[in-house]
């Protein structure tokens, strides 16, 4: 798939009959495109190529994609490229899961080569039974496959001040979508007893900056996952193999890869990645701390920066939406800056805490348009405008960035990011 042409199809409000009425009726170069030029009722379109006659290639262990697909991560640029990250191709992607082979990675010291059969997962602390399990006592267990999106708190984090990145895939794509396997923590927690003076899990990675974060445990107790499986296959190495920490709707930076141990203590720990790095700091010189939560925020992905449309006439604008704090509810659309607004339709399935796909039928009129969408989830908290979030945030941090996002579409077709 490439620059939103998806095959989605058209959804629920929108028939397909009435939508290609509407797209040959608008004369176009999509409408042209599809029904091709005018000729009478009768005339045939010509018949595609004959198959081929040569063979094609054997089967094969282990698929991959056809060698037309060339959707990719790209790299940030940073100093080294085992403490950096990638970014997945949103404008590509269609569906609401990232394949795992394009989901965004963040890593802090490479990613390491974790031989499954000798990792251990070790559980201690105030606790009355501590334990270490083995990939295999995990899988003994009773088993949850959950879909939500992981979203890096630094995700737009070049977007504040100015419209820097060229492309939907760099300005927000440290956001991924994937089904995840593996045991509920709150069984693990249940196995091992948890004393009544734990309030807090401390979780470290088993790469070499032992990446190490601490969480409260009342979400510990609720939905946070040790997943071992993602899309149906083991975790990806970059992803955290052989386990991961899931934490629904918390920030990336939360969901501690090639996850080795769990503490449980009374407080936070204070680690370097929730004191120095993670943290928000406001206009009046202070920091917030523990702010995770990812909260909702979407972006058109069709048309976007890089995007030229071929010409004035009826386009669908396509999107993503999600929310760290369940369900998106709603999104609304603008073509004109975010002067008048028009709810967009949301395309099944509409799950908590994962990406949900939007769209909207848009007929350019070949003039200056600013395209722009606004997500409100289950709470009924609205994503914000730049301009309200930098008032209360200023421009001194970096994370958390879940403002509006424009695109300018010009005369010439040419999408470019811009801040509006
Ligand atoms: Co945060």
């Amino acid at each position: 798939m490439t620059n939103g042409a998806d095959d989605s199809g058209v959804g629920r409000r929108t028939s397909r009959r009435s939508f290609v009425r509407r797209l040959t009726v608008g004369g176009g170069a999509l409408a042209a495109g599809l029904a091709g030029p005018a000729r009478s009722p009768a005339a045939e379109p010509p018949a595609p190529a004959d198959p081929t006659r040569e063979l094609g290639h054997p089967v094969s262990p282990y698929g991959t994609r056809s060698r037309f697909e060339t959707a990719v991560r790209v790299q940030a640029r940073t100093p080294t490229s085992v403490a950096s990250w990638t970014f997945t191709p949103l404008q590509d992607s269609c569906g609401i899961i990232t394949p795992s082979a394009l989901h965004f990675e963040r890593h802090h010291a490479g990613v390491p080569d974790i031989d499954p059969a000798r990792h251990r997962l070790l559980i201690h602390g105030l606790v009355r039974r501590p334990v270490v399990l083995t990939l295999a006592d995990l899988e003994r267990l009773p088993a949850v496959s959950r879909t939500h999106m992981i979203e890096c708190s630094g995700n737009g984090l070049t977007e504040w001040a100015t419209p820097t990145m060229p492309d939907v895939q760099r300005t927000h794509g440290l956001t991924s979508c994937s089904e995840w396997t593996g045991v509920l923590l709150a069984t693990l927690l249940g196995e091992v007893g948890v004393e009544p003076a734990g309030l807090w899990v401390l979780a470290e990675g088993g790469d070499a900056a032992a990446m190490t974060r601490s969480l409260p445990i009342d979400k510990c107790l609720t939905d946070v996952l040790v997943a071992y499986g993602q899309n149906g296959e083991a975790l990806r190495p970059e992803q955290g193999y052989p386990l991961r920490l899931v934490v629904p709707g918390w920030e990336g930076n939360t969901h501690v890869k090639w996850l080795r141990r769990l503490k449980v203590v009374a407080a936070p720990a204070q680690t370097r990645e929730e004191t120095a790095k993670y943290t928000d700091l406001l206009p009046d010189g202070t920091a917030r701390q523990f702010t995770f939560v990812m909260e909702a925020k979407s972006v058109i992905t069709f048309p976007s920066g890089g995007h030229r449309l071929p010409g004035s006439g009826l386009y669908e604008l396509r999107g993503l939406a999600w929310s760290g704090r369940g369900a998106v509810r709603s999104v609304e659309v603008s073509t004109d800056g975010g002067r008048s607004w028009q709810a967009a339709e949301l395309q099944a399935p509409v799950l908590r805490i994962a990406h949900t796909r939007f769209r909207l039928p848009w007929r350019w009129d070949g003039r200056d348009a600013l395209l722009q969408s606004r997500c409100t989830d289950e709470t009924g908290y609205v994503q914000p405008t730049l301009a309200e979030l930098v008032a209360v945030r200023g421009l001194r941090s970096h994370y958390h960035q879940n403002a509006v996002q424009s695109w300018r579409v010009a005369p010439d077709g040419r999408v470019s990011n811009v801040h509006a």
